[in-house]
């Protein structure tokens, strides 16, 4: 199992997680230039040469770094990958000297919400009707 940076040769199997295992709609060109924005929150996890899950963050300031997105293959659940990419994230946070992280999340997503928990984020408010389809939004805060 190796956990890396994404590489451009990723863009279709993140692209086509990101189809199967998110309900928001993205299109690749947006996974292409934020890979550009910021290449080492950009991360991947393999297994058996195939990528399995991904988190992707950006930069919002010298102090804060916001997580986009975080994914892992429905059938890969529950064996440590989304803790995986999480720690790899939080240690290139660190390198570049950012205090908190931040994230919103569907309020019906719990399994999503008792890992972020898990993890040590902290619900911090509610951003109402944040999603396309209206659905309200749990703020949640960590702390480096
Ligand atoms: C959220 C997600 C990335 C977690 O990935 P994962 O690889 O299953 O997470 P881990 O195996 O590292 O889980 C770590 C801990 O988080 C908690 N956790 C994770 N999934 C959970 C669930 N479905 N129910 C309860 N607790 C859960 C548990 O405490 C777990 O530890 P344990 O398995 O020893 O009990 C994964 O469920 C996913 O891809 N969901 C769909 C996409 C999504 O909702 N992304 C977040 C959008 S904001």
């Amino acid at each position: 199992m190796l956990v890396r940076c994404f590489d451009l040769n990723d863009l279709t199997p993140v692209f086509d997680l990101a189809c199967s295992e998110l309900r928001e709609r993205y299109t690749p060109s947006l996974f292409v230039n934020l890979h550009h924005y910021w290449p080492e929150g950009f991360i991947v996890i393999e297994d058996l040469g195939t990528v399995q899950g991904f988190i992707l963050g950006v930069m919002v300031s010298n102090i804060q770094a916001r997580i986009l997105m975080l994914a892992v293959r429905g059938d890969r659940r529950r064996r440590g990958y989304g803790t995986l990419l999480f720690h790899r994230f939080c240690a290139e946070c660190a390198k570049k000297g950012v205090r908190y992280i931040t994230l919103e999340v569907r309020e019906s997503n719990m399994s999503a919400i008792l890992f972020y928990e898990k993890m040590g984020f902290q619900s911090v408010g509610e951003i109402k009707r944040y999603y396309t389809d209206g659905e309200h939004a749990h703020k949640m805060h960590f702390f480096l």
